[in-house]
């Protein structure tokens, strides 16, 4: 049995130490209101471009909208210009973030381009301007998500959590591939180990972490504070349950009754409409239904129903369909 541990990051005592990953078009709103409800400890935003001239779309509003959501509210920004990335970081404290994640792990080519992601790690000198910038531009707790480096012969994380740490940074989250490694091979996390050891800040480590026993071996093995979880929480937002629930008591929680998944997904789905509107809550929904029917093989015929439908009233109605038909 292992007693979760306290993760503080400035003055936020964390509910628990298993966290979800920032994902671009998937930890919305409604999504990161729905993992921190099932104990998911922190729920950055997707990220956010640094440029505030992008934001002015109704895709960057709905980036930086957080009605209701717990604190504290992370908001993830990212970019390459240390000026810019304060100034986006201090309007989102205005709107309401209470902590800033940095995003140096992201390798979509649209923000390596422009040198920005994981991308800045081949620049360390620059990686300290724009953690230093940010951190000197708000009150509030700054944190950093990185890859192990730029590819297997430059991994220079503990290089760069130690410019993390002396820049001011509060906590660092580190995905155990580099940023040539893409999503391809095993996360490795022996270099997130070694980042652990390095620095005084909280780490979190991720990467390939998907069950409760992958979360507990990862935590033993690396020595961190906690655990970050990204893919495995699509379609299985209680993930952070089972996972919080394994590590206090040391055994598996029950499997979730059906009607349970069912009184979910109903609740996810409206929560989309109501914030995306019909038309496209019921796109992004369509999504969310493929991750929750990963988990349920057969009946394909209907899921491939499910995920052409036009409307919310149909969209619900045929879900339900499906649970009366016991999936
Ligand atoms: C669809 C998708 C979108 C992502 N978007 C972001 C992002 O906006 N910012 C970021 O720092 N990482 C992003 N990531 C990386 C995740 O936060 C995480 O580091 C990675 O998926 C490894 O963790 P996992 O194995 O638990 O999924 C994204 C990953 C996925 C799959």
């Amino acid at each position: 049995m292992d007693a979760p541990r306290t993760v503080t990051i400035g003055p936020y005592r964390l509910p628990s130490n298993v966290v979800l990953a920032p994902m671009a078009g998937v930890t919305d709103r409604p999504f990161r209101m729905l993992c921190r409800r099932f104990g998911a400890g922190l729920a950055a935003s997707e990220m956010l471009s640094a440029d505030v001239r992008l934001w002015d779309t109704p895709k960057s509003r709905r980036r930086m909208d957080h009605g209701g959501e717990p604190s504290p509210r992370v908001v993830q920004i990212a970019g390459f210009d240390p000026s810019m990335m304060a100034d986006a970081a201090r309007r989102n404290v205005d709107a309401g973030a209470q902590i800033i994640d940095i995003n140096m792990g992201c390798p979509a080519k649209k923000v390596c381009n422009r040198l920005a992601g994981s991308a800045l790690l081949q620049d360390e000198a620059l990686v300290a301007q724009i953690l230093h910038s940010v951190v000197q531009s708000v009150a509030v707790p700054v944190m950093l998500k990185t890859r192990t480096g730029w590819d297997r012969d430059h991994k220079n994380a503990i290089r760069v959590a130690r410019i993390a740490e002396d820049s001011g940074i509060q906590a660092l989250a580190i995905h155990g591939r580099t940023r040539a490694d893409l999503y391809q091979g095993d996360a490795e996390h022996g270099t997130v180990k070694a980042v652990k050891d390095s620095v005084k800040i909280p780490v979190f480590a991720n990467g390939d972490i998907d069950s409760p026993e992958r979360a507990r071996q990862v935590l033993r093995e690396t020595g961190c504070d906690g655990v970050m979880i990204g893919r495995a929480a699509q379609g299985r937002p209680w993930i952070f349950d089972d996972v919080n629930f394994f590590l206090e008591h040391g055994e598996s929680r029950a499997v979730l009754a059906l009607e349970k998944v069912r009184a979910i997904m109903r609740a996810h789905l409206e929560d989309l409409y109501a914030f995306y509107g019909e038309e496209t809550g019921v796109r992004v929904a369509r999504k969310h239904l493929s991750w929750y029917f990963r988990q349920h093989p057969g009946q394909e015929a209907l899921r491939n129903r499910l995920v052409r439908i036009e409307t919310p009233d149909e969209q619900l109605s045929t879900l339900l369909e499906l649970f009366d038909m016991g999936v």
